[in-house]
């Protein structure tokens, strides 16, 4: 299995899943803004997009899944509770979906959103914005639907995995290479933490430090709509 991160700029990652012996693709979090080229990719490559998976509904960019659904009729994965239009297999902590002989299974992490979910496949799993790498900690929790104390108490779900799984997430500056769970334990101050207080206090603090996100009131609509703007005012 290879996992490739596709977007060098800006801090949203996209990541595309492929293996050696299939003709299959899989991308987790795909961002509109790149939709095709992420499209040339794939046909360069000679590669069928299967499925597109949203870690949760975000509220910072578009995602790319319902659109890369509409060109291609890839399935558009999302956990089963998202309020998102649009998603065409909703999946739970039961759910196993085959991808080029991998298993692809999910786990509810509600807090940055009520629809968070870590996506495991081998010796990977994609956090969204459930958990970043090191001081980067975790996503805020102060966006619709996110709620501190879910988001506290998801992250016991991490103690299912391996250390050595790597943690590929939603956000980074560019350039950052994602590392392993055991890594994130020692580096990451969240996981650190032996309070709810002391959380609480970080996501207070980190929500003022990031201050409005700029794209939500075009983006959030959108995703839970699965419609694609008249207007996209950073594209125009
Ligand atoms: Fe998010």
């Amino acid at each position: 299995m290879r996992v490739e991160q596709l977007n060098d700029e800006g801090w949203a990652k996209t990541y595309l899943l492929t293996d050696d012996n299939y003709k299959d693709a899989c991308l987790i979090d795909p961002v509109f803004d790149y939709t095709d080229k992420y499209l040339d990719l794939i046909e360069e490559r000679g590669l069928t997009l299967k499925m597109t998976i949203a870690t949760h509904t975000h509220a910072d960019h578009i995602t790319g899944c319902f659109t890369l659904r509409e060109k291609t009729s890839c399935e558009y994965i999302m956990w089963k509770s998202t309020a998102s239009l649009g998603v065409s297999k909703l999946v739970d902590g039961n759910s196993s979906i085959n991808f080029c002989g991998h298993k692809i299974t999910f786990y509810h992490v509600p807090g940055h959103t009520e629809d968070s979910m870590i996506v495991h496949l081998d010796k990977h799993i994609f956090t969204g914005d459930f958990l970043f790498t090191g001081e980067g900690g975790v996503g805020r929790d102060d966006l619709p639907s996110g709620r501190m104390k879910d988001h506290w108490d998801s992250l016991s779900v991490l103690s299912e995995f391996s250390n050595l799984v790597i943690v590929n997430t939603g956000h980074e500056p560019p350039g950052t290479e994602m590392k392993s769970l055991a890594w994130n334990k020692e580096n990451n101050p969240i996981l650190n933490m032996e309070t709810w207080e002391q959380y609480r206090d970080w996501q207070i603090e980190s929500a003022k430090q990031l201050g409005y996100v700029s794209k939500i009131k075009v983006a959030l609509p959108a995703n839970m709509f699965g419609e694609i703007p008249e207007v996209i005012p950073w594209l125009e």
